[in-house]
């Protein structure tokens, strides 16, 4: 089967490079291969890449140039921001967070708890949402750093993080407040500044731009330490020689997604729309978040006594590529930590598959989508 015959419905997880961003990989690296920190004409073209890279996606999300540090991931962004601040000299300080977080959250969060450190994890609800009360009352004086999600994985449903933002600092006007907008961005319209939030982990290759690129937003009137140690790199923020080309072609991605915004995730919404009506009319299931604010790209269904593995499989060989959450988590074949925090009927919590639209969706793609999940299941039962 050719890729074109092939539904891909797994953006969430990560999407194919736009045209234009390839386009802008091979010119970058043509032009722009030099290291970008070298003395000569060539690393001057790398480094006036970077800057004009710097500058176009600092600008595309609304922030100063010096808020923008190039990583190579959400990962490591959200690692950076919730690891760094901790250190012996104040071994009272705490981090919050909640238990609906991606795996780069929750592993940073175990490492903090690992040292010594305090680690207080806001609950979600049986809908999916960390309430500002719930996530608020974990705060203190002694909060270093807190850190919630805009739009979940495996859900999609958006968390109340302006109203967090908002009250946080009434509570403890020195706690960092992080949030990991990697899903977010993906189908949502985010002003960090407007929304209150001081620190976010960005990816590339969700929205359309090369994997293993990615950016840390820290607003200016907060320093991290350096969380990788050797050059002296992005104004001696993050060492290690920065992968130019690979920032430009992002940097293309983010103009071009902001550009089609209203288009593509109008697509996504609608034929979302499309597909889970198909669903819920023939077939019984249930569209988790249903009545919840939710990211336009996610649907994450429930198949009651069919196990998602299965389905999974049998939606593969028929030509629909989908996940059963976060790619950590299906790798890992364990159930969803998010499905167990919103405190899912066990009966059922292997019976989930999300579905995740993305800039690539098509007209027709819902319908498509929905008559190859009910074949599967006619051919499974
Ligand atoms: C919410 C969220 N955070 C972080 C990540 C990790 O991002 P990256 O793949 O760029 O390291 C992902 C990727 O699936 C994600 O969905």
């Amino acid at each position: 089967m050719k890729n074109q015959d092939y539904l891909y419905l797994d953006h969430a997880a990560s999407t194919p490079m736009r045209k234009s961003a390839m386009d802008k990989y091979i010119e970058a690296e043509s032009y722009g291969y030099a290291n970008s920190s070298g003395g000569h004409k060539l690393s001057r073209n790398s480094k006036n890449l970077l800057e004009d890279s710097r500058e176009k996606i600092a600008e595309l999300l609304n922030a100063a140039q010096g808020e923008i540090v190039f990583t190579s991931g959400g990962t490591e962004a959200d690692n950076w921001t919730i690891k760094s601040l901790f250190n012996s000299e104040r071994p009272n300080d705490n981090l919050v967070t909640s238990n609906i977080e991606h795996e780069a959250v929750i592993a940073s969060a175990e490492w903090v708890s690992s040292n010594g450190y305090r680690t207080k994890y806001a609950k979600s609800d049986k809908n999916g949402l960390v309430t500002k009360d719930e996530f608020l009352g974990q705060v203190d004086n002694d909060t270093k750093v807190a850190s919630l999600m805009w739009g979940n994985n495996e859900t999609g449903i958006i968390q109340p993080i302006k109203d967090i933002a908002r009250e946080i600092k009434t509570i403890n006007p020195s706690t960092l407040f992080h949030s990991d907008v990697v899903q977010g961005i993906i189908s949502d319209n985010i002003d960090f500044h407007k929304n209150g939030i001081e620190s976010a982990a960005v990816s590339a290759h969700k929205i359309g731009g090369p994997k293993g690129v990615g950016a840390m937003f820290i607003n200016s009137n907060h320093k991290l330490p350096s969380f990788l140690h050797g050059g002296k790199q992005e104004l001696e923020r993050r060492a290690g020689t920065v992968d130019v080309p690979g920032i430009a072609a992002f940097a293309t991605a983010l103009e071009e997604q902001q550009s089609r915004f209203d288009e593509e995730v109008g697509l996504m919404k609608n034929e979302r729309a499309i597909f889970e009506e198909k669903l819920k009319n023939s077939l019984d299931i249930e569209i988790l978040g249903d009545s919840m604010n939710r990211l336009p790209h996610i649907s994450n269904v429930q198949f009651k006594d069919l196990h998602s593995e299965v389905l999974l499989i049998q939606l593969d060989l028929n030509g629909l590529g989908v996940s059963r959450g976060s790619a950590c988590a299906s790798g890992a074949q364990k159930p969803s930590h998010v499905l167990e925090a919103m405190n899912i009927n066990p009966k059922f919590i292997n019976s989930h598959l999300r579905f995740s639209f993305g800039w690539t969706t098509q007209v027709g793609d819902g319908n498509k989508a929905a008559e190859i999940v009910m074949q599967a299941v006619k051919e499974i039962e």
